[in-house]
């Protein structure tokens, strides 16, 4: 609708001045020719004025005031008729007294518009005096209706209505065609929005219609990709969640009835303590589980960490753990200054599931190092390493490789929670085999940008 408005306007705003101009030149242009006309006819009666010549001069005024449209009087210096183009009842007549004549013989051209008294409307005449040897000896004068004049205004105005109609009507269709073509993808998105909307994750926008539409149903499509993926992955986690916890939680109820079912005070002693312990076990898996559920919303704060001092308290932190398993723990730095760019307990969490899994799966008797580079930590041991096939799965939660379900007990988060954490700061963790027998497992950071507030 607004469409049409404007179009209208367009036309409008064109057709008027184009209308006005166009119905002056028609104006102009029937003006200019019966001059024309009357010239032509007064120089060609110069020479046939004489009685002799007064057919000719007839054939001649008949031919121009066809041309013209009008009737053509030829007057003598009397301004009485001597030809008329429509016919012969008027000849001998005066018109002197006519104004337009009068001026004529005086030898002056004229052209006015006046009401004909004769013929009962408004005429155009245009007059001009027959001059020889330089003195006026007769007049030609050219009439024409008004009316005619202003049918050929009209036509013209017609012409130009029914141009400005039909550009009207196209510049409608072309709209009507293009507004179809821009709501057509957006209402096939607006269905896929609903149906995404009411539960049909699987819907997918078609990447259609113009550069921005098909941005938008691409950007669309992504959307929906990621809420698919996040909600699976949601509804997998706490399947999986629900199923670890059970496993403990049936051992602890085990333990508990076991205890009530002994008399013996000391064997009841002992089931309570396995069942605490089983409880702490279960406890330390729902702190991880929270861990890792909440890893994407916390909002910390990045700092430029420093990693051989983070290496260090580390090392302080696992030393009673690893000599009690009879496993030396050792730092290496290779001179450069080591930073990265994190929330520094993240990469402590991230950390501690790494040493803790080399001083678990490692063997006494050996060493467990701990390295650093330039946005890069490493934790290496002397254990029994991982299958190459393995080397991704272990970082599924509760995924325990084929050392984790032989060795010592483990929830299987340790892995994900260090990817996780890592991640979250643009970081990755990656298992490696080392020459030599064992397993490096590298945590690598972007570097930081400035220095760490500890050297500074
Ligand atoms: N340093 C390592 N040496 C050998 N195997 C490892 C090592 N680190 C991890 N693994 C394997 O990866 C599995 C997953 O590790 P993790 O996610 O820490 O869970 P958990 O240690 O509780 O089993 C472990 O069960 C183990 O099989
Ligand atoms: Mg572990």
């Amino acid at each position: 609708m607004a469409l049409a408005y404007v179009l209208l306007l367009a036309i409008i705003a064109l057709g008027v001045p184009l209308a006005v101009s166009l119905s002056a030149r028609v104006k102009a242009e029937v003006r200019s020719q019966a001059r024309g006309q009357a010239d032509l006819v007064a120089a060609t009666a110069e020479d046939l004025l004489a009685p002799a010549f007064r057919r000719r001069l007839q054939t001649v005024v008949e031919t121009a005031a066809r041309s013209v449209r009008g009737r053509i009087l030829v007057l003598d210096a009397g301004g009485r008729v001597l030809v008329d183009s429509a016919g012969p009842a008027q000849l001998g007549a005066s018109y002197e007294a006519r104004p337009e004549i009068e001026s004529a013989l005086g030898g002056q051209p004229v052209q006015v518009q006046r009401a004909s008294r004769t013929l009962g409307q408004e005429i155009l005449a245009t007059a001009v005096p027959i001059v020889h040897n330089g003195r006026p000896v007769g007049a030609v004068r050219v009439t024409q209706s008004v009316s005619a004049v202003n049918d050929a205004v009209h036509r013209a105005l017609l012409g130009l209505g029914g141009i400005g109609a039909v550009v009207l009507a196209l510049g409608l269709a072309a709209g009507a065609l293009i507004a179809a073509q821009v709501a057509r993808p957006m209402r096939r998105l607006e269905r896929v929005a609903r149906r995404v909307a009411d539960g049909d994750l699987e819907a997918r926008a078609e990447v259609e219609g113009s550069s921005e539409q098909r941005s938008l149903g691409a950007s669309f499509n992504d959307m929906t990709a990621r809420i698919e993926r996040l909600i699976h992955a949601q509804r997998d986690f706490v399947a999986d969640a629900s199923h670890q916890l059970r496993t403990p939680l049936t051992g602890l109820r085990l333990r508990l009835e076991e205890a009530k079912a002994v008399d013996d005070p000391a064997a009841a002693a002992a089931e309570i303590n396995a069942g605490i312990a089983e409880l702490d076990r279960l406890a330390h898996t729902v702190e991880e589980l929270l861990l890792l559920s909440r890893a994407g919303e916390r909002q910390l704060q990045g700092e430029a960490v420093e990693l051989d001092e983070v290496a260090a308290s580390a090392l302080d932190r696992w030393r009673p753990m690893a000599e009690n398993r009879g496993i030396t723990l050792a730092h290496e730095h290779n001179g450069t200054e080591a930073t990265a760019w994190c929330a520094r307990a993240d990469l402590e969490r991230a950390l501690d599931t790494l040493i803790e899994n080399g001083v678990h799966y490692a063997p006494a008797d050996t060493t467990v190092t701990i390295a650093t580079a330039p946005g890069v930590i490493e934790v290496r041991d002397r254990g029994p390493g991982i299958a190459p096939e393995e080397r991704e799965l272990v970082f599924e939660r509760f995924h325990r490789g084929r050392t984790g379900r032989t060795g010592p007990s483990g929830s299987g988060l340790g892995l994900a929670i260090a990817r996780e954490l890592a991640r979250e700061w643009n970081g990755e963790v990656t298992l490696e085999e080392r020459g030599g027998g064992g397993t490096i497992a590298r945590l690598s950071l972007p570097q930081a940008l400035t220095r760490p507030k500890s050297i500074r």
